[in-house]
Order: C-alpha cells, then sequence, then structure tokens
C-alpha cells in the first residue's frame, strides 16, 4: 500500500478481498451473529435500517442452491469461504414493514456492508464482496418479496495463506477553491479530496 494507508487503522490498512479461503474452516455462530449484529448497529436514514441478509453456512443445502446461482468467476473462490451472505436492501414499502422507504437505502445498505467487514477482521475472518451472480435466480429461490432488492454477496470465511496481490488506489488529488496542491489555513475548510 502507498500514500497515507499506513496510518490507518490496522482493521481498515489490512482488509482485503481475499480468495484463498480455507475450504475447512467453520465460521461459528457467534461470530456470524456478530457480524449482523455490527450491521445493525449502523446508522440509517431516519433508522430505517433498510437492509436484510440471507446467511447460508457451507454445507447446508441452501448454500448448496446458491452456489448453483453464482457466475463462473464467482465460483472459482467463494464456495470455499465458510459462509455465503447475500445482501438485501429495501426498494418500496411493505406490509410487513413498520418503517417507510428511504431513498438512502442503497446507502445505507453499503454502510451495513462495512460495518460488517470491519467486524469481521476484527473477529480475524475476512470477506469478499461480490456482484457476480444471477440475481433474479436468487430472488426466486429464496422468495424475496419484490419490494426487497437482492443488492450482493459476501463470502465470509477464514484466508489460507497471505494473499501476495498488490492492492491499488488511483492516486489522491486535494484540490481546494484556491487551486490544486496541498491546503493549509482557511483552504483546508473548503476542501475536496478527489481521485483521478
Ligand atoms: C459492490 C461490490 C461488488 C463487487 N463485485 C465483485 C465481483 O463480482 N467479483 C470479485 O472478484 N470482486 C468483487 N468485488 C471486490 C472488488 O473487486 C474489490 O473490493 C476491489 O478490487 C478492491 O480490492 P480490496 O477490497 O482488496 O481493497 C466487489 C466489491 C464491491 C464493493
Amino acid at each position: 500500500m502507498t500514500d497515507r494507508a499506513t496510518d490507518l487503522l490496522p482493521l481498515l490498512r489490512d482488509r482485503r478481498s481475499v480468495r484463498a479461503f480455507d475450504p475447512d474452516h467453520v465460521v461459528p455462530d457467534d461470530d456470524l451473529a456478530s457480524l449482523l449484529e455490527a450491521a445493525r448497529w449502523a446508522p440509517s436514514a431516519g433508522n430505517s435500517q433498510p437492509w436484510a441478509f440471507l446467511v447460508a453456512r457451507r454445507g447446508t443445502p441452501e448454500h448448496a442452491a446458491y452456489v448453483a446461482l453464482l457466475a463462473g468467476s464467482t465460483r472459482r473462490w467463494a464456495p470455499a469461504a465458510g459462509a455465503l451472505v447475500f445482501t438485501l436492501h429495501q426498494v418500496a414499502d411493505g406490509e410487513d414493514l413498520d418503517l417507510a422507504y428511504s431513498d438512502y437505502a442503497a446507502y445505507d445498505l453499503g454502510q451495513a456492508v462495512a460495518h460488517l467487514t470491519v467486524q469481521a477482521a476484527h473477529l480475524g475472518l475476512s470477506c469478499h464482496q461480490f456482484a457476480a451472480f444471477d440475481h433474479d435466480g436468487l430472488a426466486r429461490e429464496a422468495q424475496v418479496p419484490p419490494h426487497w432488492r437482492v443488492t450482493t454477496g459476501v463470502a465470509v470465511g477464514r484466508v489460507t495463506e497471505r494473499e501476495v496481490g498488490v492492492r491499488t488506489r488511483r492516486p489522491a488529488r486535494w484540490r481546494t477553491s484556491a487551486g490544486s496542491g496541498r491546503p493549509s489555513g482557511d483552504a483546508a475548510l473548503r476542501l475536496c479530496l478527489v481521485s483521478e
């Protein structure tokens, strides 16, 4: 990693989307509950909590059914993870919900999943989020009501080896209304941090 990444909270600095999951590792029930609890306590617009999660542990019939819906690229690494978690966000009001639909539901789900991944790191688990699967097929398989949208999957497990791939990011550029360059003084108040 480069730039100022060394200053980051270690749980954030060391997180990575791993592919080398240990196919023998079982994610403890308490750990799965802890991940969902982390998501549950994420902030959301009006405290709407417009998220839901489908959890399938490796070796269960649900897991086998979900694996069949993964794209080929995902099927190479995700099935070995101890659990697959599929994420959903609310897209309309529903009779089963006591909270109104919020336009920020997708934003809120993303933040909840971010919390989940940080909690996973705290527990010594790794996550790899993915979009490459049959979303409609999953909605049918899990009988997801129409006011929910299947959004992403998260493979959760223990990594077998230290992955050596280099993580990269586009360079950060500091821009202020006074022009480019690192901000100082009042300029920092009008700061934007943008990527090229
Ligand atoms: C919404 C979302 C969808 C993603 N979809 C896939 C995917 O389908 N397949 C995959 O291998 N990785 C997927 N990723 C992982 C990203 O490729 C990864 O986060 C990115 O390359 C940065 O790497 P890092 O997480 O190790 O920092 C996805 C990540 C997110 C947040």
